[in-house]
């Protein structure tokens, strides 16, 4: 792997496990510090003293990126100990499946707190420092439950949407200022939330999941390593004229024209 990405800086929220894990080795191949929040400080911790083994300087900040205030002091401190952010990667987030009519109001607001409030918080306190030194890149994973619907996922799947439309909003504002943002959506792919998901005991989730792989045409679930690369690739110089853009790494499930 090239070091196509040699003294630069990046923050992947969710760095600590599933997707977010394969993000954060993928872009240390490619030569980036890398620094982590992550409200599982084990995991992150892990992952991170599994990279400084191997040289590559790290930061974890434990927080919930659902707190502003958490948001913005752990983006100080990652800048503090790694140097100027150049690549943010938005990938926490959480579900639950349960069918719309059964999430109450508080656990629809712990969704739209982690899915939407959360990036929304990490973008806002990334893309002012980023605008400051007229560059940087911003990749949002979001979801094909966020273009095209997922039966018990209506709520994540509102913020996922919400997420592609800031995304797409703010690369227009930010492209005079050297910014590009843009989106993975991955379909399913096999991580903690899904096993979390599958063993739910709401049996229609297991069955919609099933039903789900059973229709990707490459008949398999997908895995983290399959959504690191495009992350990654969107935060190199090939990348550069890409912006506002939604790409789905789910095995052909959706193809949208
Ligand atoms: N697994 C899938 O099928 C799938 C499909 C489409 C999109 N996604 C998206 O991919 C991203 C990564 O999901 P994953 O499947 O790897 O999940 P995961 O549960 O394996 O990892 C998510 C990570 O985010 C962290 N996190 C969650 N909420 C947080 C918060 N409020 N503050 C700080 N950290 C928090 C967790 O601690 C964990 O380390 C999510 O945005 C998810 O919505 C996943």
């Amino acid at each position: 792997m090239t070091q196509q990405l040699k003294n630069k800086v990046a923050l992947v929220t969710g760095g600590g496990n599933g997707i977010g894990a394969a993000i954060v080795r993928r872009l240390a191949e490619s030569g980036a510090s890398v620094g982590i929040i992550d409200r599982d400080e084990a995991s992150a911790r892990a992952i991170a003293a599994e990279l400084d083994a191997s040289g590559v300087h790290t930061a974890v900040v434990v927080a919930d990126i659902s707190s502003n205030s958490a948001v913005v002091d752990g983006v100080n401190a990652i800048e503090e100990a790694l140097g100027p952010i150049d690549i943010l990667v938005n990938n926490a987030g959480w579900d639950s499946l349960k069918p719309f009519l059964d999430n109450d109001e508080s656990h629809r607001d712990r969704i739209i707190d982690i899915n939407l409030k959360g990036p929304i918080n990490v973008t806002h306190a990334v893309l002012g420092k980023m605008v400051d030194r007229a560059g940087g890149r911003v990749v949002t994973i979001s979801s094909d439950a966020g273009r095209v619907g997922s039966t018990g996922q209506a709520v994540y799947s509102a913020c996922k949407a919400g997420m592609i439309a800031l995304t797409k909003s703010t690369a227009r504002e930010m492209a005079r200022h050297g910014i590009t943002l843009n989106v993975v959506a991955p379909g399913p792919t096999r991580t903690r939330m899904m096993t979390e998901a599958l063993d739910g005991d709401d049996a229609s989730a297991k069955h919609v999941l099933e039903r789900m792989t059973k229709a990707i045409p490459m008949r398999r679930m997908g895995e983290p390593r399959d959504v690191a690369g495009i992350a990654v690739f969107l935060a190199t110089d090939d990348a550069s004229f890409i912006t506002g853009q939604v790409i789905s790494v789910s095995g052909g499930l959706t193809m949208h024209g």
